[in-house]
């Protein structure tokens, strides 16, 4: 028998839910939640697939997660990437693979990180080029983390004033200022196992309990192409659970967050159609997984998808 062991956090519906799918399925692979104490270096674990939708907020999960793919473990997502990646990374590796991306900075943090002083940014400009920053990006932009979620540190400023004002809010917080996107549509899509793709109309102007009660009515060919961006991004970046936000702008998909490796799959708030596709795609890809057995992780991939410099045709 194959085992798949779910880690998670304050999820209440979607792990109890796909432990459950992947039991009655009855297909020699059993399901339950991970239990877990002290890790040794020789700790063989009895799993042959986590699903990971914490380990983000708990490092100790992180480490584990880690010495489980060192043993083959096939961990969802790969914990060494997620470990590596960030959002401002993801936009710049989008932008060479010729995928439409709003306009972003990388910005230092407003305040010293911990243990650190003026002495430890002598290599930064000071003051910042602020006006070359602000006339590359324009106004409206988002000032938000180059890291994270959750909606946590998202500013939409309208001009220098208000993004200062928001800028002084943000401490030691790596934060990325990007243009914004005056969307006629907007979609969230999950992507799993880089090759279910499944695109949900979402507006992030509603209430948070409606924001999957959108009526945007995407396009035979927006669809296509929806579906044909979150497969490059997910190939790319090599996520097996992710979800990808686009907003468009005069026809064009522009992919705003894709960096989602424990996505919201909570039935309250993806709603009973979108809850039901996920769990359902979930419990077949890891069946599928345990199946194909213990493998050790092989190199990452977006190396491969780069083309001759999109950045470049900015300037
Ligand atoms: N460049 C942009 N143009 C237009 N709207 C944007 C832009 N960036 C962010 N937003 C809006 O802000 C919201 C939050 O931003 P984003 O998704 O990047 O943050 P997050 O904290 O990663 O969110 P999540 O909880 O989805 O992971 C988006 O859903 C979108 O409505
Ligand atoms: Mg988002």
């Amino acid at each position: 028998m194959k085992k798949v062991g779910l880690l998670f956090g304050m999820e209440q519906t979607f792990p109890p839910a796909l432990v459950e799918e992947i039991n009655r399925r009855d297909q020699g692979v059993a399901a339950e939640f991970v239990k877990i104490g002290g890790v040794t270096l020789e700790s063989l674990f009895e799993y042959d697939v986590i699903l990971d939708r914490i380990s983000q907020d708990v490092p100790f999960y992180r480490a584990m997660l880690k010495v489980a793919a060192l043993n083959g473990v096939r961990v969802v997502n790969n914990p060494f990437w997620w470990s590596a990646d960030d959002k401002f990374f993801n936009y710049a590796v989008a932008d060479k693979a010729g995928i439409p991306v709003p306009k972003t900075v990388l910005l230092p943090s407003k305040n010293h990180p911990p243990d650190t002083t003026a002495d430890s940014f002598r290599n930064l400009m000071f003051p910042l080029n602020w006006q070359d920053i602000f006339d590359y990006v324009g106004f409206p932009s988002y000032l938000k983390p180059f890291d994270g979620g959750g909606w946590k540190h998202v500013y939409k400023v309208d001009s220098i004033e208000e993004f200062f004002t928001a800028y002084s809010e943000t401490a030691d917080i790596v934060m990325t200022l990007q243009e914004g996107i005056d969307f006629t549509e907007y979609y969230r899509c999950y992507c799993i196992g880089r090759k279910h793709v499944h695109i949900m109309p979402y507006e992030p102007r509603n209430a948070h309990h409606l924001r999957y009660k959108a009526d945007f009515a995407p396009s035979p060919e927006m669809l296509k192409t929806l579906e044909e961006l979150c497969l490059k991004i997910c190939n790319i970046l090599g996520y097996d659970f992710n979800t990808i936000e686009f907003a468009v702008r005069d026809g064009i998909p522009y992919a705003i967050d894709y960096m989602n490796p424990a996505p919201d799959a909570e039935r309250t708030s993806v709603q009973e159609e979108n809850f039901q596709w996920v769990l359902n795609t979930t419990a077949t890809f890891l069946i599928d997984l345990a199946k194909q057995g213990r493998q050790v992780p092989t190199e990452f991939h977006w190396s491969n998808f780069i083309g001759t410099g999109g950045a470049k045709k900015k300037k």
